[in-house]
């Protein structure tokens, strides 16, 4: 393993919680991911669902979890299933976790292999009404690739069609919305991986070089850190690709008096990180640059201010928009008789150069559960990450960091380099 796993006490009390919530007399069935096909006979890398990640702590693929909390017999109210490994496999690609290696990490006593996956649970499902079953329920995202949870929704709802079929994603979702100690830790140390990498970035980068070079530097750091990759893919855009929002490229070269705008993460422990970044390729802003800058990083600190119990993203949203729409008057953009005479319901004018939104949640996914309308508590963690995109000026700057809602918000990414002249300093220093 890449990072020291998890106490199973983690695990153990997020089950206990998901089956606080459950109906009585009701079964939860969750399968872990399986390897997804590349091209030839190669997989993509293999990346847990994070549900059944926070459930199990089970890394390995094909696994399953079948939860029944009145099960009769105590030795079926929780069973997890691992693959058994094949003795030609393991010489190929080397051992699998053992029953008992599965039991210490997740915390589960029963564990079986998956071949006896459909007999146990049809003893579970016989003692209850309920099954509950798990989508991906991401607003904004859909797929016509059918994942396992998916495909075991039709088997089981064909084996057993007089049964009630319930969601679980939404039971889940509360709980992984507030973030643990133990959560907070992975969270850190990805952010730590992060702050590395950007210091690298700011040691290594020159006018000539290509994006792509800047993203081999921080994937170096990634990776010799104990990072299991990046928890997106990062975008490195330098002069007008910055006004790409998901500019991934990442292949062309950095001009001499341009900015170069990083967006950028690590993944430790199933546990991501996200943080922008702007700096200028050669080292020093120019005076309009700074003056951009400045006007998005003036709005970042107030915005940060704004995470705090009982807010929600969609109305800290507004209050951000609103912000950076007087930033761009400052910077002669348009002027504030131009907002007066806009037209009501059509697109506002600072959309012209600011069109997403300042935050949404992060934990194990960099995109995590929660909607703009969750009103925050202590304990989530957000990104807070107002930008400013000039596309006729070549500028685009963007500013993120990952943020703890609180009464005063926790900064988490307060010791990375922000101020202009701080960067600018660093990036005189190079020293490699
Ligand atoms: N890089 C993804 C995001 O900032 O939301
Ligand atoms: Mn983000
Ligand atoms: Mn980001």
């Amino acid at each position: 393993m890449r990072y020291k796993p998890m106490t199973p006490e983690f695990f153990k009390r997020n089950r206990k919680r998901l089956i606080e919530k459950l109906l009585p007399d009701s079964t939860v069935v969750l399968a872990g991911n399986e390897t997804m096909p590349w091209s030839g006979d190669q997989d993509f890398t293999f990346r847990q669902n994070s549900n059944f990640f926070y459930l199990t702590g089970i890394d390995e693929e094909n696994a399953m979890l079948c939860l029944c909390p009145h099960h009769p017999d105590p030795s079926l109210r929780e069973v997890l299933f691992v693959k058994h490994a094949d003795p030609t496999m393991v010489i190929w690609y080397g051992k699998r976790l053992s029953q008992e290696e599965a039991s210490d990490l997740s915390g589960i006593k029963t564990v079986k292999w998956t071949s006896d996956f459909q007999s146990t649970l049809r003893d579970m499902v016989m003692q209850s009404r309920t099954i509950y079953m798990e989508l991906n329920e991401y607003l904004k995202y859909s797929t016509p690739v059918a994942d396992r949870n998916r495909r075991l929704i039709d088997e089981l709802k064909s084996l057993y069609p007089l049964h009630q079929f319930e969601r679980i994603a939404p039971q889940i979702t509360e709980l992984r919305l507030s973030k643990s100690t133990e959560e907070l830790e992975y969270i850190a140390k990805s952010i730590d991986i992060t702050r590395k990498a950007f210091l690298r970035v700011l040691k290594t980068t020159k006018p000539g070089m290509m994006e792509y070079e800047v993203e081999a530097e921080i994937s170096y750091e990634f990776m010799r850190r104990g990072a299991s990759g990046h928890a997106y893919s990062p975008i490195v855009a330098s002069g007008e690709n910055a006004c790409v929002l998901h500019y991934i490229t990442n292949d062309s070269v950095l001009r001499d008096g341009e900015l170069l705008l990083l967006d950028f993460g690590a993944v430790y422990g199933n546990y991501a990180a996200d943080c922008s970044r702007t700096i200028p390729v050669n080292g020093k802003f120019t005076p309009r640059q700074k003056q951009c800058y400045n006007a998005v990083l003036d709005v970042f600190k107030q915005a940060k201010t704004l995470l705090v119990p009982g807010a929600s993203i969609e109305k800290t949203n507004k209050q951000i928009a609103l912000l950076l729409e007087q930033k761009m008057i400052d910077l002669g953009l348009f002027t504030a008789a131009d907002v007066k005479n806009q037209a009501s319901g059509a697109s506002p004018l600072y959309f012209r150069y600011y069109m997403h939104g300042a935050s949404h949640f992060m934990g194990l996914d960099v995109h995590d559960v929660g909607l703009k309308t969750t009103i925050l508590r202590k304990g989530m963690v957000l990104t807070c990450e107002p930008g400013l995109y000039i596309k006729e000026e070549g500028i685009g700057i963007r500013i993120e960091n990952d943020i703890l809602v609180d009464d005063t918000p926790i900064d988490l990414m307060r010791h990375f380099p922000i101020e202009a002249d701080e960067i600018e300093k660093l990036m005189k220093e190079s020293t490699l």
